[in-house]
C-alpha cells in the first residue's frame, strides 16, 4: 500500500517536502559523508526549491557535500525557459552553496541519444567512485524528487513508451509523441534503486491520474507512475487536498 501524505494547500506540501529534504541530507552526510539526489522537473517542485534556497532553512543543509542529479529533462539548451535545469537553477542552484563539480547536468542540449550515453556514463563513473564496496554495489539515490503529469507520467517516462520497462539501462532517451519532443529520463531501473523516492502532486488536474496510480488496478504501461517501486519499500506521496479530492 503506498504511503501518502494529504496536505491542504501547495504551500503546506511544499513545507513538509523541505523538512524530508533537509532531513534526509542531514542524515546521508552524517551517515555516508555526502547525499545525493536527483531534482524533478516541470513545476510543482518550485515552491519547494525555493524554500530550500530561503534565507531561514538553507543553511540547515550542508551544500557543499550534495550532489545534485535530475530526473529527466528535456532536449533543449539550458538556457531554455523549458529546460528543468534552467529552472531549478534559478530558484534552488544559484542561491546554495553547491559546488559547480557536484551539479551534474544532463546534456541535454546534445543529440539525444548521445545525451542519455554521456549522462549514463556520468552516473557509473559517480557511484563506481563511492568510497565503499557497499555503496558502489547499492548505485542508491539518497532521495529522487518526482514530479507526475495527468496523464500518470513521472520523470519523462510516458504512458506506452519503451522507457516503462527499462529495467537494465539507467539512462534513456525517448520521443515524445504527444509532446512532439525528445526528452532524457533516468530509468525505472535506476530509479527504483533509491534509497527514498517522494512524489509532490499537487492540484485538480492530477486527480483523476492520481486515484489510478495510488489506488487502481496496476497498468503500467497506462499509468507509468505505478513502475516506481523501489526495493527500498520507501515511495512517498505527498500530495494537496486537490489532487486528492478522489480519495
Ligand atoms: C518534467 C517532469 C515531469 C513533471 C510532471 C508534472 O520534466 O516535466 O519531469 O515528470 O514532473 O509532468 O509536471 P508539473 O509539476 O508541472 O505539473
Amino acid at each position: 500500500m503506498a504511503n501518502v501524505q494529504i496536505f491542504p494547500d501547495p504551500q503546506r506540501l511544499a513545507q513538509a517536502a523541505a523538512d524530508l529534504f533537509i532531513r534526509t541530507a542531514q542524515e546521508a552526510i552524517r551517515d555516508r559523508g555526502f547525499m545525493v539526489t536527483a531534482l524533478a522537473g516541470g513545476t510543482t517542485p518550485n515552491m519547494l526549491y525555493a524554500l530550500l534556497a530561503s534565507e531561514s532553512i538553507r543553511d540547515q543543509v550542508d551544500w557543499q557535500y550534495v550532489h545534485i542529479f535530475w530526473g529527466d529533462e528535456r532536449c533543449v539548451p539550458p538556457t531554455h525557459p523549458d529546460s528543468n535545469y534552467a529552472r531549478s537553477n534559478t530558484t534552488l542552484l544559484s542561491k546554495v552553496g553547491l559546488l559547480p563539480e557536484n551539479i551534474h547536468r544532463i546534456p541535454a542540449e546534445k543529440k539525444p541519444e548521445l545525451a542519455a550515453e554521456e549522462y549514463e556514463e556520468t552516473l557509473l563513473q559517480f557511484f563506481s567512485s563511492l568510497p565503499t564496496e557497499d555503496l558502489r554495489n547499492q548505485a542508491s539515490f539518497d532521495l529522487i524528487l518526482l514530479g507526475m503529469g495527468d496523464d500518470g507520467h513521472t520523470a519523462s517516462i510516458f504512458p506506452g513508451t519503451p522507457a516503462v520497462n527499462e529495467n537494465t539501462r539507467w539512462v534513456t532517451a525517448l520521443y515524445v509523441d504527444k509532446l512532439a519532443a525528445w526528452r532524457i529520463t533516468l530509468t525505472p531501473a535506476l530509479i527504483n534503486r533509491a534509497r527514498q523516492v517522494l512524489f509532490l502532486v499537487s492540484g485538480p488536474g492530477k486527480r483523476d491520474a492520481l486515484q489510478h496510480v495510488l489506488y487502481g488496478s496496476y497498468l503500467p504501461d497506462r499509468y507509468p507512475a505505478q513502475i516506481v517501486q523501489p526495493r527500498s519499500g520507501a515511495a512517498l506521496w505527498m500530495v494537496d487536498e486537490a489532487a486528492a479530492a478522489l480519495f
